[in-house]
């Protein structure tokens, strides 16, 4: 197989009459916030200074930050559902399946603000496939630091797939980072699309049920100590599949 070259944000798809994901340029979501105040989005994406550690990680020092909450998408907002922990099948996350994890929830000003609620109803326009039923979604913020000592991994799963109908994965922010590139791969585990998201809300949307995705270590760049990478998890499915755990 030919190896992949790193691709530039666009509608990259394997069968343009049934794309199983979407690499959606910053300027989609930086144009729609574009008509909330300014201080509010640097206000939300601010929040992910505020993450408590990842207590599931089995490693001395948290290299993981995250909030997790729930939300029925209702038309032009969220409605926040009652906090429950995080579950995922054995079968779908190797490492961290088949217990519950229970995270913090996000903050009542970033879960209720129209930031998110802007950017969740404006990447469900852009889904790549069919919208119907898909009534609920989960949201993760999550930080993953690395070091000169320790590098981080944001899906220490390796390649896989996170139980959901179609899952976004948006850039808040990339700070003194070498790595980190995302991958999508078919069913087969073959390479479709290789991506190094760069700008702030450069995001990948996929059909969970179609492709496989994987993310390489964060590691410092060149000459700096610590690298900072911030990411925001929309996964998306219909509101029975959510009640009983995702
Ligand atoms: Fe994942």
């Amino acid at each position: 197989m030919q190896p992949l070259s790193l691709d530039k944000p666009a509608a990259r798809t394997q069968d343009p009459a049934r794309p199983a994901f979407a690499h959606l340029d910053a300027a989609l979501l930086t144009a729609a916030l574009a008509r909330l105040p300014t201080a509010e989005v640097a206000e939300f994406t601010g929040s992910w200074d505020r993450l408590p550690a990842d207590a599931h990680l089995d490693t001395a020092r948290p290299y993981r930050f995250r909030r997790y909450s729930g939300f029925r998408i209702r038309p032009g907002r969220l409605e926040l559902l009652p906090h429950r922990p995080f579950f995922q099948d054995r079968d779908i996350n190797r490492v961290y399946g088949g217990v519950d994890r229970l995270f913090a929830p996000l903050e009542e000003r970033t879960a209720g603000g129209a930031v998110l609620h802007t950017v969740v109803h404006t990447l469900l326009g852009r889904l790549p496939g069919p919208r119907s039923g898909i009534d609920t979604c989960g949201v993760h913020q999550i930080r993953v630091v690395a070091t000169t000592d320790a590098e981080g991994h944001p899906a220490p799963e390796g390649v896989h797939q996170d139980g959901h109908s179609y899952v976004a994965q948006v850039l808040i922010g990339r700070q003194d980072v070498r790595g980190a590139e995302s991958t999508l791969y078919d069913l087969r585990r073959s390479p479709l699309h290789r991506a190094l998201l760069t700008e702030p809300w450069e995001t990948i949307v996929l059909d969970d049920r179609r492709v496989l995705h994987g993310v390489t270590p964060v590691r410092p760049a060149p000459g700096a100590h610590t690298g900072v990478r911030d990411m925001m998890l929309i996964d998306f499915f219909p509101g029975g599949e959510g009640e009983e755990g995702e």
